[in-house]
């Protein structure tokens, strides 16, 4: 697992996103949000917004166009939920947090029990080797390391409702739609399979079980058969000195960390390798307070403190800024993610010939709807290799999505011209817009292929084409060179 190295798990980013100002094209556009935050993030904010616990009132702004404009297709890379910690803090009780379901315990949702109720089917949905026997359901009254909770569970059904509400209007699946229609892949991990089946469930018209195929991504950076490549662990190990020597010069951390191990009784070293601040988060997230010891074994005893905590997480915070400014993760990251993005897209172009050639039954018009279902570690590179470096640390449940849109203007005026041009016409025509959200923000236009680009003049969205000639081409500059195959072997000096 790349996190174990990297051990940017739970780093939090400073800077708020600036959410894009929508331009009033429709009736019934509504005010973009807040403005951008310009203090210095709180830690314990930054450690809140991360839990993201459930609530009704999030704004999203999935499935918001232009008017008349029709939604091709939509792409969703999720973070799973809520999670029990990876690592535990030596000498300390681990957190007593039950990972079985229960509508009975806070936060619940009103699909819970139906949700349940229908996982027990699961023996019904094709999965790809090894995902058949990863256990459907969280299931053990003290959560297991790594396990799914309910508020994981919760958040997903909340996430795919979202998402069904937003996508509804615009006909995206069919109730009856398609096995075809639906890509579903996860890593073989508990917590990403069932935070993928909860917000299917939440999100498809008709959760059924037979026409559900799951695949499975053995890599974290979920590239498929195109995981080689060379200089992507150069820079990964490049990084990680980089981490390693900031936080070494770090005089404050330095001394938090001696003083939790003098409360526990522990070295210093062994305190640091533990990762506490994973098992403190779970802590904070859910409404626990931090282990305390008696004294008397080796230790001074005491309890761990929120001014403890919140100076890890300002370290976090600070080291994504410095991350950011050396460069050597956004090339890492370039790497790493462009088998994915690459995946993503061809199957845009190939849902927009098959649109131009208005063959609706074609292989590429039914890719309707994907749904990968990832970690931190996939999301946090992602967001990088867009541009968005800027944006939140991914919290659980965190969701980045595409949407591919097309231009009334087409879809009335030249339908017929395309259709007889069928696959020889150009894909990207200029009458294609891409979408990027996260967590429900517009970002699309903080995205590098889009940074540039000039929305309130005569095109509001996207267009298609810059993200493609990005993926194929520009986004290796950032390596000096012009291709994958060229970034990943060449020689390193
Ligand atoms: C709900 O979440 C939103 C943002 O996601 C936040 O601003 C708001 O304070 C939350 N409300 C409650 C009651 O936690
Ligand atoms: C990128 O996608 C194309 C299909 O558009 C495929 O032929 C090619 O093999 C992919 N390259 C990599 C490195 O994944
Ligand atoms: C399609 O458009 C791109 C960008 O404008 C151009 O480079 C390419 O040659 C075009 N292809 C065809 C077949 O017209
Ligand atoms: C970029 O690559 C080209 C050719 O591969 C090489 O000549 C040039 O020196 C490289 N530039 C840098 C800054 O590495």
């Amino acid at each position: 697992m790349l996190h174990r190295f990297l051990g940017i798990l739970l780093s939090l980013s400073t800077v708020n996103l600036i959410p894009s100002v929508w331009v009033a094209l429709g009736k019934s556009r509504k005010r973009a949000f807040q403005v951008p935050h310009t203090q210095k993030p709180n830690p314990i904010f930054e450690a809140y917004s991360y839990c993201n616990i459930p609530n009704h009132t999030e704004q999203a702004w999935e499935g918001h166009s232009p008017v008349d404009y029709k939604l091709l297709s939509v792409q969703v890379m999720i973070r799973h939920g809520d999670r029990y910690p990876l690592y535990s803090i030596p000498k300390t009780k681990r957190p007593a947090i039950d990972c079985t379901l229960s509508i009975s315990r806070q936060p619940s949702h009103p699909l819970l029990n139906s949700f349940i109720n229908h996982m027990g089917k699961g023996g019904q949905g094709h999965w790809k080797p090894p995902l058949g026997s990863v256990s459907r359901l969280p299931s053990h009254s003290a959560c297991e390391i790594g396990e799914l909770t309910q508020t994981g569970v919760v958040q997903h059904l909340y996430n795919g409702q979202l998402l069904h509400h937003a996508y509804k209007q615009h006909s995206l699946l069919p109730t009856d739609w398609s096995p075809r229609q639906v890509w579903v892949e996860t890593t073989g991990r508990s917590r990403t399979l069932q935070s993928g089946l909860a917000f299917l469930y939440g999100f498809l018209p008709n959760f059924d079980w037979s026409k559900l195929n799951v695949h499975h991504q053995w890599s974290t950076l979920f590239c498929g058969s195109a995981c080689d490549c060379p200089a992507r662990n150069r820079y990964l190990e490049d990084e990680q000195r980089r981490q390693y020597q900031f936080r070494l010069a770090n005089d404050n951390l330095d001394r938090t960390y001696t003083d939790m191990a003098r409360t526990l009784g522990l070295p210093t070293r062994e305190l640091r390798a533990a990762n506490p601040i994973d098992s403190l988060l779970c802590h904070l997230c859910h409404g626990l307070s931090f282990p305390c010891v008696p004294s008397g074994n080796g230790g001074t005893g005491g309890c761990l403190t929120m001014a403890q905590f919140a100076v890890i997480q300002q370290q976090q915070l600070d080291d994504e800024v410095d991350r950011t400014r050396v460069g050597l993760y956004h090339k890492y990251a370039t790497l790493a993610m462009y088998p994915y993005l690459n995946r993503t897209a061809a199957k845009m172009e190939r849902v927009a010939k098959a649109s131009r050639a208005g063959r609706k039954s074609r292989v590429g018009g039914e890719e309707v709807f994907t749904l990968s279902s990832a970690h931190d570690v996939t999301m946090a590179p992602l967001l990088s290799a867009l541009g968005l470096e800027d944006a939140r640390f991914p919290r659980f449940a965190a969701r980045i999505v595409f949407e591919l849109w097309k231009s009334p203007s087409v879809i009335q005026g030249q339908t017929k011209k395309r259709a007889r041009e069928g696959d020889k016409s150009n894909v990207t025509d200029g009458d294609l817009f891409l979408r990027v959200l996260y967590n429900g923000e517009d970002v699309t236009f903080h995205t590098t292929f889009c940074h540039s680009h000039d929305h309130y003049m005569n095109q509001p969205l996207c267009p298609l084409e810059n993200f493609l000639t990005f993926v194929r081409r520009d986004m290796f500059s950032i390596v000096n060179a012009t291709s994958y195959k060229e970034a990943c072997y060449r020689q390193s000096g």
